[in-house]
Protein backbone atom coordinates (compact mmCIF):
# COMPACT_ATOMS: atom_id res chain seq x y z
CA UNK A 1 0.00 0.00 0.00
CA UNK A 2 1.17 3.27 -0.77
CA UNK A 3 1.66 5.16 2.85
CA UNK A 4 1.71 8.52 1.46
CA UNK A 5 -2.35 8.40 1.15
CA UNK A 6 -3.39 6.84 4.26
CA UNK A 7 -5.70 8.99 5.79
CA UNK A 8 -4.75 10.09 9.14
CA UNK A 9 -7.36 12.87 9.61
CA UNK A 10 -10.82 12.87 7.98
CA UNK A 11 -13.59 15.50 8.77
CA UNK A 12 -16.84 15.03 6.82
CA UNK A 13 -19.45 17.34 6.50
CA UNK A 14 -18.63 19.42 9.86
CA UNK A 15 -20.59 22.54 10.89
CA UNK A 16 -20.09 24.50 14.21
CA UNK A 17 -23.12 27.01 14.51
CA UNK A 18 -23.13 29.26 17.60
CA UNK A 19 -26.99 31.31 17.93
CA UNK A 20 -27.83 32.02 14.70
CA UNK A 21 -23.80 32.27 13.02
CA UNK A 22 -22.51 29.35 11.06
CA UNK A 23 -18.70 29.52 11.04
CA UNK A 24 -17.74 26.09 9.75
CA UNK A 25 -20.16 24.86 7.08
CA UNK A 26 -20.26 21.42 6.00
CA UNK A 27 -16.30 21.46 5.88
CA UNK A 28 -14.86 17.75 4.26
CA UNK A 29 -11.00 17.53 5.24
CA UNK A 30 -8.48 15.20 5.06
CA UNK A 31 -4.84 15.07 5.86
CA UNK A 32 -3.02 11.98 4.61
CA UNK A 33 0.43 10.53 6.30
CA UNK A 34 3.46 12.44 5.22
CA UNK A 35 1.78 15.35 4.40
CA UNK A 36 1.65 19.15 5.63
CA UNK A 37 -1.08 21.00 4.78
CA UNK A 38 -2.12 24.50 5.18
CA UNK A 39 -5.08 26.03 6.09
CA UNK A 40 -5.94 29.92 4.75
CA UNK A 41 -8.42 32.35 4.66
CA UNK A 42 -9.22 35.67 5.43
CA UNK A 43 -9.53 36.73 9.88
CA UNK A 44 -13.00 35.30 10.94
CA UNK A 45 -13.00 32.76 8.40
CA UNK A 46 -13.52 30.27 10.95
CA UNK A 47 -10.00 28.47 10.97
CA UNK A 48 -9.77 28.25 14.13
CA UNK A 49 -13.16 27.18 15.28
CA UNK A 50 -12.44 24.13 12.57
CA UNK A 51 -9.19 23.40 14.75
CA UNK A 52 -11.35 23.60 18.38
CA UNK A 53 -13.72 21.21 16.47
CA UNK A 54 -11.15 18.40 15.09
CA UNK A 55 -9.54 19.08 18.36
CA UNK A 56 -12.48 18.06 20.95
CA UNK A 57 -13.09 20.98 22.44
CA UNK A 58 -15.93 21.97 20.26
CA UNK A 59 -18.36 19.76 19.94
CA UNK A 60 -19.92 19.92 15.98
CA UNK A 61 -23.06 21.27 15.15
CA UNK A 62 -22.88 18.08 12.75
CA UNK A 63 -20.23 16.07 11.04
CA UNK A 64 -17.52 13.86 12.15
CA UNK A 65 -13.80 13.57 12.73
CA UNK A 66 -11.92 10.49 12.43
CA UNK A 67 -8.32 9.83 12.98
CA UNK A 68 -6.64 6.84 11.25
CA UNK A 69 -10.13 5.45 10.19
CA UNK A 70 -11.35 5.90 14.26
CA UNK A 71 -14.47 8.22 14.79
CA UNK A 72 -13.41 10.79 17.50
CA UNK A 73 -15.22 11.64 20.94
CA UNK A 74 -15.02 14.89 20.74
CA UNK A 75 -13.04 15.33 24.33
CA UNK A 76 -10.03 17.17 24.01
CA UNK A 77 -7.84 14.70 25.99
CA UNK A 78 -8.94 11.80 24.59
CA UNK A 79 -8.35 13.01 21.44
CA UNK A 80 -5.01 14.03 22.34
CA UNK A 81 -4.09 10.22 23.37
CA UNK A 82 -5.42 9.17 20.13
CA UNK A 83 -2.22 10.96 18.77
CA UNK A 84 -3.32 14.84 17.86
CA UNK A 85 -1.19 17.45 19.34
CA UNK A 86 -2.28 21.07 18.61
CA UNK A 87 -0.52 24.26 19.82
CA UNK A 88 -2.84 27.51 19.96
CA UNK A 89 -3.45 30.78 18.10
CA UNK A 90 -3.08 32.70 21.32
CA UNK A 91 -0.03 31.34 23.51
CA UNK A 92 -1.12 28.42 26.40
CA UNK A 93 2.31 27.93 28.26
CA UNK A 94 2.19 27.65 31.94
CA UNK A 95 4.08 30.75 32.32
CA UNK A 96 5.84 30.01 36.13
CA UNK A 97 6.80 26.99 34.69
CA UNK A 98 10.14 26.20 33.14
CA UNK A 99 11.04 25.16 29.95
CA UNK A 100 11.43 21.61 30.75
CA UNK A 101 8.47 21.23 32.99
CA UNK A 102 6.11 22.66 30.36
CA UNK A 103 7.62 19.61 27.65
CA UNK A 104 6.92 17.26 30.58
CA UNK A 105 3.28 18.01 31.22
CA UNK A 106 2.84 17.73 27.74
CA UNK A 107 4.06 13.75 28.26
CA UNK A 108 1.59 13.38 31.07
CA UNK A 109 -1.22 11.64 28.57
CA UNK A 110 1.60 9.13 27.35
CA UNK A 111 2.69 8.50 31.01
CA UNK A 112 0.64 5.89 33.53
CA UNK A 113 1.30 8.67 36.02
CA UNK A 114 -0.62 11.46 34.62
CA UNK A 115 -1.06 15.18 35.35
CA UNK A 116 -1.11 15.40 38.90
CA UNK A 117 1.48 13.14 39.47
CA UNK A 118 3.44 14.73 37.16
CA UNK A 119 2.76 18.35 38.80
CA UNK A 120 2.77 17.31 41.78
CA UNK A 121 6.25 14.76 41.59
CA UNK A 122 4.28 12.16 43.58
CA UNK A 123 6.27 8.54 43.78
CA UNK A 124 4.79 7.21 40.84
CA UNK A 125 6.18 10.09 38.74
CA UNK A 126 9.60 9.71 40.55
CA UNK A 127 9.92 6.25 39.03
CA UNK A 128 8.75 7.12 35.35
CA UNK A 129 10.61 10.87 35.90
CA UNK A 130 14.37 10.21 34.50
CA UNK A 131 12.73 8.09 31.14
CA UNK A 132 10.05 11.66 30.56
CA UNK A 133 13.02 13.98 31.62
CA UNK A 134 15.43 11.72 29.10
CA UNK A 135 12.49 12.11 26.28
CA UNK A 136 11.68 15.84 27.09
CA UNK A 137 15.13 16.65 26.82
CA UNK A 138 15.53 14.99 23.34
CA UNK A 139 12.60 17.23 22.10
CA UNK A 140 14.10 20.18 23.68
CA UNK A 141 17.46 19.64 21.35
CA UNK A 142 15.15 19.00 18.41
CA UNK A 143 13.71 22.45 18.86
CA UNK A 144 16.57 24.48 20.30
CA UNK A 145 15.64 24.78 23.47
CA UNK A 146 17.60 22.32 25.41
CA UNK A 147 20.00 25.19 27.16
CA UNK A 148 17.17 27.11 28.57
CA UNK A 149 15.50 23.72 30.13
CA UNK A 150 15.18 26.13 33.30
CA UNK A 151 14.25 29.30 32.71
CA UNK A 152 10.82 30.09 33.35
CA UNK A 153 8.83 30.28 29.80
CA UNK A 154 7.47 33.48 30.59
CA UNK A 155 10.90 34.67 30.30
CA UNK A 156 11.32 33.13 26.55
CA UNK A 157 11.14 36.09 24.07
CA UNK A 158 8.39 35.54 21.79
CA UNK A 159 9.37 33.48 19.15
CA UNK A 160 10.82 30.77 21.33
CA UNK A 161 7.62 30.30 23.63
CA UNK A 162 5.99 29.77 20.46
CA UNK A 163 8.68 27.21 19.99
CA UNK A 164 7.98 25.60 23.44
CA UNK A 165 4.78 25.28 22.35
CA UNK A 166 5.51 23.26 19.94
CA UNK A 167 7.30 21.02 22.26
CA UNK A 168 4.72 20.49 24.32
CA UNK A 169 2.73 19.18 21.68
CA UNK A 170 5.04 16.83 20.85
CA UNK A 171 5.66 15.55 23.78
CA UNK A 172 2.54 14.38 23.53
CA UNK A 173 4.27 11.90 20.73
CA UNK A 174 1.17 12.77 17.85
CA UNK A 175 0.94 11.20 14.62
CA UNK A 176 -0.57 14.63 13.26
CA UNK A 177 0.18 18.14 14.70
CA UNK A 178 -2.27 21.16 14.28
CA UNK A 179 -0.57 24.49 14.48
CA UNK A 180 -2.77 27.98 14.55
CA UNK A 181 -0.36 30.62 13.69
CA UNK A 182 2.96 28.90 14.15
CA UNK A 183 4.75 32.04 12.75
CA UNK A 184 2.35 35.06 14.50
CA UNK A 185 4.65 37.37 15.99
CA UNK A 186 8.55 36.32 14.73
CA UNK A 187 10.84 38.03 12.84
CA UNK A 188 12.24 36.71 9.45
CA UNK A 189 14.76 34.89 10.49
CA UNK A 190 12.77 33.03 13.31
CA UNK A 191 10.11 32.12 10.60
CA UNK A 192 12.77 30.53 8.02
CA UNK A 193 13.88 28.60 11.47
CA UNK A 194 10.07 27.59 11.53
CA UNK A 195 9.72 26.19 8.21
CA UNK A 196 12.87 24.00 8.34
CA UNK A 197 11.43 22.88 11.76
CA UNK A 198 8.09 21.38 10.25
CA UNK A 199 9.69 20.08 7.73
CA UNK A 200 11.57 18.10 10.24
CA UNK A 201 8.51 17.25 11.99
CA UNK A 202 7.15 15.79 8.73
CA UNK A 203 10.29 13.82 8.10
CA UNK A 204 9.51 12.16 11.92
CA UNK A 205 6.78 10.91 10.39
CA UNK A 206 4.21 13.15 11.46
CA UNK A 207 1.72 14.67 9.57
CA UNK A 208 0.89 18.18 9.66
CA UNK A 209 -1.76 20.76 9.31
CA UNK A 210 -1.40 24.67 9.81
CA UNK A 211 -3.23 28.23 9.87
CA UNK A 212 -0.77 30.51 8.80
CA UNK A 213 -1.26 33.96 7.61
CA UNK A 214 2.02 34.45 5.99
CA UNK A 215 1.40 33.19 2.60
CA UNK A 216 5.26 32.73 1.29
CA UNK A 217 5.35 30.42 4.57
CA UNK A 218 2.22 28.39 3.31
CA UNK A 219 3.18 27.92 -0.39
CA UNK A 220 6.78 27.11 0.45
CA UNK A 221 5.98 24.19 3.37
CA UNK A 222 2.45 22.63 2.04
CA UNK A 223 2.00 20.05 -0.11
CA UNK A 224 -1.99 21.06 -0.38
CA UNK A 225 -3.81 23.78 0.77
CA UNK A 226 -7.10 24.78 1.32
CA UNK A 227 -8.84 28.10 2.02
CA UNK A 228 -11.90 28.39 4.57
CA UNK A 229 -13.50 31.89 3.21
CA UNK A 230 -16.82 32.50 5.89
CA UNK A 231 -17.06 28.59 7.10
CA UNK A 232 -17.20 26.88 3.61
CA UNK A 233 -13.69 25.49 1.78
CA UNK A 234 -14.02 27.59 -1.08
CA UNK A 235 -10.95 26.08 -2.94
CA UNK A 236 -8.34 23.18 -2.33
CA UNK A 237 -5.31 22.31 -4.12
CA UNK A 238 -1.43 22.96 -4.43
CA UNK A 239 0.13 26.02 -3.85
CA UNK A 240 0.04 26.72 -7.45
CA UNK A 241 -3.68 26.04 -8.05
CA UNK A 242 -4.04 28.27 -5.11
CA UNK A 243 -2.34 30.98 -6.19
CA UNK A 244 -3.63 30.79 -9.58
CA UNK A 245 -7.44 31.17 -8.47
CA UNK A 246 -8.85 34.50 -8.67
CA UNK A 247 -11.77 33.85 -6.22
CA UNK A 248 -8.88 33.35 -3.35
CA UNK A 249 -7.21 36.48 -4.26
CA UNK A 250 -11.05 38.44 -4.32
CA UNK A 251 -12.56 36.45 -0.83
CA UNK A 252 -9.14 38.07 0.31
CA UNK A 253 -9.96 41.67 -0.80
CA UNK A 254 -13.25 41.01 0.10
CA UNK A 255 -14.54 41.18 -3.52
CA UNK A 256 -17.67 39.98 -4.54
CA UNK A 257 -17.26 37.15 -6.70
CA UNK A 258 -20.06 34.27 -8.08
CA UNK A 259 -20.86 31.66 -5.81
CA UNK A 260 -19.04 33.32 -3.28
CA UNK A 261 -19.23 31.24 0.18
CA UNK A 262 -22.32 33.46 2.33
CA UNK A 263 -23.32 35.31 -0.59
CA UNK A 264 -27.23 33.67 -0.36
CA UNK A 265 -26.90 35.10 3.18
CA UNK A 266 -25.81 38.43 2.60
CA UNK A 267 -28.29 38.92 -0.32
CA UNK A 268 -31.14 38.05 1.77
CA UNK A 269 -30.03 40.43 4.65
CA UNK A 270 -29.93 43.13 1.74
CA UNK A 271 -33.08 42.53 0.63
CA UNK A 272 -34.19 42.55 4.85
CA UNK A 273 -32.89 46.02 5.03
CA UNK A 274 -34.11 47.42 1.85
CA UNK A 275 -37.51 45.93 2.56
CA UNK A 276 -36.88 47.87 5.74
CA UNK A 277 -35.94 51.36 4.78
CA UNK A 278 -38.82 50.97 2.40
CA UNK A 279 -41.63 50.56 4.83
CA UNK A 280 -39.70 53.33 7.50
CA UNK A 281 -40.07 55.48 3.89
CA UNK A 282 -43.71 54.48 3.91
CA UNK A 283 -44.63 55.42 7.67
CA UNK A 284 -42.49 59.00 7.63
N1 LIG B 1 -17.01 30.46 21.04
C1 LIG B 1 -17.56 31.24 20.11
N2 LIG B 1 -18.79 31.78 20.27
C2 LIG B 1 -19.36 32.55 19.34
N3 LIG B 1 -18.77 32.88 18.17
C3 LIG B 1 -17.54 32.38 17.95
C4 LIG B 1 -16.86 31.54 18.90
N4 LIG B 1 -15.65 31.21 18.39
C5 LIG B 1 -15.57 31.78 17.19
N5 LIG B 1 -16.69 32.50 16.92
C6 LIG B 1 -16.98 33.24 15.69
O1 LIG B 1 -16.75 32.37 14.60
C7 LIG B 1 -16.19 33.07 13.50
C8 LIG B 1 -14.90 32.43 13.10
O2 LIG B 1 -13.90 32.72 14.06
P1 LIG B 1 -12.47 32.01 14.05
O3 LIG B 1 -11.75 32.46 15.26
O4 LIG B 1 -12.65 30.55 13.86
O5 LIG B 1 -11.79 32.65 12.75
P2 LIG B 1 -10.32 32.50 12.18
O6 LIG B 1 -10.46 32.08 10.77
O7 LIG B 1 -9.49 31.67 13.08
O8 LIG B 1 -9.81 34.02 12.21
P3 LIG B 1 -8.34 34.65 12.51
O9 LIG B 1 -7.57 34.50 11.24
O10 LIG B 1 -8.64 36.08 12.82
O11 LIG B 1 -7.75 33.91 13.65
C9 LIG B 1 -16.04 34.53 13.95
O12 LIG B 1 -17.17 35.24 13.48
C10 LIG B 1 -16.02 34.41 15.46
O13 LIG B 1 -16.49 35.59 16.06
MG1 LIG C 1 -7.86 31.98 14.22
Amino acid sequence: MNNMTTPVLEARDVTMRFGGLTAVRSVDFTVNSGEIVGLIGPNGAGKTTFFNCLTGLYIPTEGTVSYKGTVLPPKPHLVTMAGIARTFQNIRLFANMTVLENVLVGRHTRTKEGLWSALLRGPGFKKAEKASEERAMELLEFIGLADKRDHLARNLPYGEQRKLEIARALASEPGLLLLDEPTAGMNPQETRATEELVFAIRDKGIAVLLIEHDMRFVFNLCDRVAVLVQGEKLVEGTSEVVQADERVIAAYLGEPFEGAPGEAEAAEVAAAEAQNASTKGDAQ
